[in-house]
């Protein structure tokens, strides 16, 4: 089980370091087998990365750029996020899509160079509300998922993640059924055959019956990752599902 918090553009440096602090007490004795990660802004990596050095909590970005280097203004590429000791990325976050021209082809680019620089890599996909009403949400993740099933490396998907997010449930309170997301995964794991986490909504009072579901395998948390009780109390959810 992976339990992700996506900060989107939440939170300076300082008050990373205080959150991680208080997540890496709260978390020290949580079970081995839940895997948990903050995912900061990128003026925020490094002080996080410090903040938990030592810890069983891992650093990701929430984007990469898919050249190594060159005239890319205010892009980031996978080598710096490496050198300092990030060990993971999102990629294609449905508000990348959504507010800054994402599109599956370039979203498979990032996946691409995340992986060749040995980044765990978690690569969002999940259909709108006007695609859900069309009948349109599979035919949506197949789209997606083809795109990126397409740059991985025979073998190389050990480093990968999807999360499911559909776009109708992020930060709108409205989270997909325990039901529609086992729905949803069992679908995208036909498609590639890597761990599918749900994100939209997650809260700790549904995280648990999300989490009994064979196919929901850990979640990529927004707006309830900002706190370190709601987001510990979601870490310990996935604890408490027996594996
Ligand atoms: P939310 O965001 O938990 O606030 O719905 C999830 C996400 O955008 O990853």
């Amino acid at each position: 089980m992976l339990i992700a918090a996506n900060w989107k553009m939440h939170k300076t440096g300082r008050e990373t370091v205080r959150f991680c602090r208080e997540l890496r007490d709260r978390l020290a004795k949580l079970d081995a087998g839940v895997e948990v990660v903050v995912c900061p802004a990128y003026t925020s990596l490094d002080e996080a990365v410090e903040a938990l050095f030592g810890t069983q909590i891992g650093v990701f970005a929430q984007n990469v750029h898919w050249e190594d280097h060159g005239a890319y203004t205010g892009e980031i590429s996978a080598g710096m996020l490496v050198e300092i000791g990030v060990t993971g990325t999102l990629v294609s976050h449905s508000e990348r899509r959504q507010l800054f021209g994402e599109t599956d082809e370039t979203a498979a680019k990032r996946v691409e160079a995340a992986l060749k620089a040995r980044l765990r890599t978690i690569a969002c996909v999940g259909e709108t509300d006007a695609e859900r009403e069309a009948g349109e949400a599979e035919a949506v993740l197949e789209r997606q998922v083809k795109a990126i099933r397409a740059v991985v490396p025979k073998g190389g998907t050990d480093l990968l993640t999807i999360a499911y997010e559909p776009v109708w449930a992020i930060g709108t309170g409205k989270t997909a059924t325990p039901e529609q997301a086992e729905e949803a995964h069992a679908f995208i794991r036909k498609l590639l055959d890597v761990p599918v986490l749900y994100g939209g909504s997650v809260k700790p009072g549904n995280a648990a019956e999300l989490f009994e579901r064979a196919h929901v395998e850990g979640a990529l948390v927004g707006g309830a990752s900002l706190e370190t009780d709601s987001f510990g109390a979601i870490c310990e959810a996935a604890a408490a599902v027996p594996s």
